[in-house]
């Protein structure tokens, strides 16, 4: 199957990013949220990551032009009717995913597959909320979407070749290499990466060293490209708490207990970059 139109449900920091990878790569992209502000907010992400492309001469502005012309917004599930795929991107919460999951499962055509970016949600378990379980696959982009390379193509139990294939074909398309991945909590990239980000938590929560040190440990002494607890405040710490939280209750192994500290600071509102402070502040 060819995917030529995209739908993504979720204008924020992943549906963003995904709606500036189709549009930068010639395909047309739907992007669908609950409100307005959400839409033009989401919107703006596009732009200014298409004009930084602009500034370092990669396109130009009739290219910008071109690009943004490809993403349209709108807050009607319905107007996603007629696309060939339909990319799930809402906040990671397994109730609201499957409620929109079922709402998108009702307007979509027969053909259209179905995807989700979840981070870490089994996908069979999504899977079997919709009736097309057969054209249901994880599509797992990276935080920021338009410089990380890799989408994780998750397979649950009933997921089609077809599918499997028509979606990694679209990541090629969209400049990304694409991994196959089984069905199992975290995947790969999220099951390694979020217990060694958790793991700097429990560091800072215990006094080990300060943020500073923690993170210039990690850059300096494995070559990072930013330190972990960086790395959390640009994740959210809501999602990586959301994926511990996903972890500890599919292994029910303590290795993959949340640190206190990042309950803590969610409970507190300080979730990282997208509210202004983290383990570092980004007022102004
Ligand atoms: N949008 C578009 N482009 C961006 C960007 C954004 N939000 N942020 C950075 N860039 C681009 C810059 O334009 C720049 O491009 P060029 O090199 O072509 O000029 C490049 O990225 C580097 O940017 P900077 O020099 O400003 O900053 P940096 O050197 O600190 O790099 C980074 C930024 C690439 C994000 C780097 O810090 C990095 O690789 N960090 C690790 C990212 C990571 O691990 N992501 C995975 C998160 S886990 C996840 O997403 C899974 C999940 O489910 C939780």
């Amino acid at each position: 199957m060819n995917i030529k139109t995209i739908g993504i449900i979720g204008a924020g920091t992943m549906g963003s990013g995904i709606a500036h990878a189709c549009a930068i790569a010639g395909v047309e992209a739907v992007m669908q949220d609950v409100s307005e502000s959400a839409l033009e907010k989401g919107f703006k992400t596009v732009g200014s990551s298409i004009e930084r492309l602009v500034r370092k001469g990669t396109i130009d502005d009739a290219g910008k032009t071109a690009a943004l012309a490809r993403v349209c917004t709108t807050t009607r599930v319905e107007d996603l009717a007629s696309v060939d795929l339909i990319i799930e991107a809402a906040t990671e919460n397994e109730a609201l995913k499957i409620k929109i999951l079922r709402a998108v499962d009702a307007i979509a055509q027969p053909g259209t597959i179905i995807a989700t970016n979840t981070s870490s949600i089994s996908i069979t378990r999504l899977a079997a909320s919709i009736s097309r379980p057969e054209q249901f696959v994880g599509m797992h982009f990276f935080n920021p979407v338009p410089v990380m390379a890799l989408v994780e193509v998750i397979r649950g139990l009933r997921t089609s070749d077809a599918t499997v294939d028509a979606v990694g074909e679209l990541a090629k398309r969209l400049g990304k290499t694409p991994i196959g991945v089984k069905n199992s909590a975290g995947f790969v990239v999220n099951r390694i990466l979020c217990p060694m980000l958790n793991e700097a938590v429990f560091a800072l929560g215990e006094g080990l060293a300060s943020a500073e040190e923690i993170d210039a440990g990690m850059k300096l002494g494995c070559n990072h490209p930013i330190g972990p607890l960086a790395l959390c405040d640009m994740v959210g710490l809501d999602v990586l708490l959301a994926v511990m939280d996903v972890l500890y209750d599919a292994f029910k192994d303590p290795k993959y207990r949340p640190a206190p500290l990042l309950r803590e600071m969610v409970d507190a509102g300080l979730l990282g970059r997208k509210s202004g402070q983290g383990f570092y502040s980004y007022a102004g």
